[in-house]
């Protein structure tokens, strides 16, 4: 029986304009990297599942950790009490980030962990007795959906009902067209000229406003310069960490440290709702206090949850094996001879690969639009094709889970080009 009738009478869809949108697709069954509909038929995840599943679905050691889990402990209130796979994770996460980020803080997705650094970059300062209240970002970026997460991120379409609310931040320009002196210049007027708190940023790759990526090299530069204004930086490695840029972090590729980084999607191989903040000894250190209220009074029902640690523990178990880098070198080749061979397409431009994110933008002459018409032609054409890949307006990417077979990696390219060439004049 179908599911439609019920999903159109009762259920409200993340990011979509009900009066005009098409039925969803009935995706009913997962295995490897298919999903499967409800006659069966096959897609590829092309796309990962909005980015979070790196090794696949069903996978037999995740599925075990959740077992295992269940039957141990499923769920216990964080405060005041510890757990296991908590004080597993924990260890395991602070050994594999930088040095100074020592500190976990547990939540349940990307913008709750981004709205905690946010709010212990605030109370770092106030703890202190020090009056810094601007926040500093980068044009495009997106943090999440929460008051906090909103305010730092591109204001405009998607948020203005909100506007009015949103906390005060500036915005450095996106570094796209050789300018990073300049973007480096833009950064210390705001550094100098005001008490920044804290400057955040998506490290080497923007997600959401079309997989745009820019240089380590500028990256260093900036988190340098807030540092020598005393501004915080928070890395939001939401969609960047585990493996996405070729390393396990995109602070790997960097020699000037955040200190605060905010991490989920992969965290849990894309399975469980799980949202960590790591911070760093200094900024733990002035929350300590005789006065009670000088703590992180934060937190929520499923902080923890025994489950979802388990299974960010095992997701680790999976990134301690040669076979999963691999993986990722794998797509790392197959993403580069794919961008070769799209530069024989005029309709294309600003191919660009980063790890197992591979981009490019369809030439419609409107710019980067995430409304292009192009976007959903694209998306109808795949599915078509058995792939279910979501475009961002007119930039088409794939960032697939990492144990995606080059003949299914193939086939999504394979496809590419047939889109391209049917409208290629
Ligand atoms: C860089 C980045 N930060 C934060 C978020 C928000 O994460 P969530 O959707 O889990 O709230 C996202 C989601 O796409 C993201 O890409």
């Amino acid at each position: 029986m179908s599911l439609i009738p019920d999903d159109k009478a009762y259920v409200w869809h993340p990011f979509t304009q009900h009066h005009t949108a098409e039925a969803p697709l009935e995706i009913v069954r997962a295995e490897g990297v298919y999903l499967f509909d409800s006659d069966n038929k096959s897609y590829i995840d092309a796309n990962s599942s909005w980015w979070v599943n790196v090794h696949g679905h069903g996978h037999p050691h995740i599925a075990k950790a959740i077992n295992d889990q269940f039957k141990t402990l499923d769920h216990v209130v964080f405060a005041g009490v510890t757990h296991p796979k908590a004080v597993e994770l924990a260890t395991r996460i602070t050994s594999k980030l930088p040095k100074l980020l020592s500190k976990v803080f547990f939540s349940d997705n990307g913008s709750t962990a981004i709205e905690i650094a946010l709010k212990m970059a605030f109370q770092y300062f106030h703890n202190k007795g020090e009056e810094r209240r601007k926040v500093v970002a980068m044009h495009g970026s997106y943090h999440g959906d929460t008051f906090g997460a909103m305010s730092i991120g591109q204001r405009g379409y998607f948020n203005k009902p909100f506007e009015p609310f949103f906390f005060d931040a500036d915005y450095i320009d996106f570094p796209d067209c050789n300018n990073d002196q300049l973007i480096l210049e833009q950064a210390r007027s705001y550094f100098e000229s005001e008490k920044v708190a804290v400057f955040v940023i998506e490290p080497l790759v923007q997600g959401a406003s079309g997989m745009r990526m820019y240089s380590a090299n500028l990256l260093d530069q900036l988190t340098k310069l807030a540092h020598d204004f005393g501004t915080l930086v928070i890395f939001d490695e939401v969609m960047t960490g585990f493996g996405r840029t070729g390393k396990l972090f995109a602070s790997d590729f960097c020699t000037e440290k955040p200190d605060l980084v905010a991490l989920s999607k992969g965290l849990t191989a894309g399975v469980m709702a799980l949202g960590l903040t790591i911070a760093s000894e200094e900024i733990y250190q002035t929350f300590l206090s005789d006065d009670a209220s000088k703590a992180l009074l934060h937190g929520h029902s499923f902080t923890a949850n025994p489950i979802a640690c388990a299974v960010a523990c095992a997701n680790l178990d999976l990134f301690e094996e040669k076979s999963t880098w691999d993986n990722i070198q794998n797509i790392e080749t197959w993403g580069e001879k794919f961008i070769n061979d799209l530069a024989t397409y005029s309709n294309v431009c600003n191919t660009r690969r980063c790890g197992t994110i591979t981009a490019f933008e369809i030439n419609t002459g409107e710019g980067n639009t995430y409304f292009s018409d192009i976007k959903k032609q694209a998306y109808e054409f795949f599915l078509e094709r058995g792939i279910l890949l979501r475009p961002l307006g007119n930039v088409i990417f794939i960032n697939p889970p990492f144990t995606i077979a080059e003949e299914d990696y193939s086939k999504i390219t394979n496809s590419i080009f047939e889109f391209l060439a049917s409208f290629d004049d």
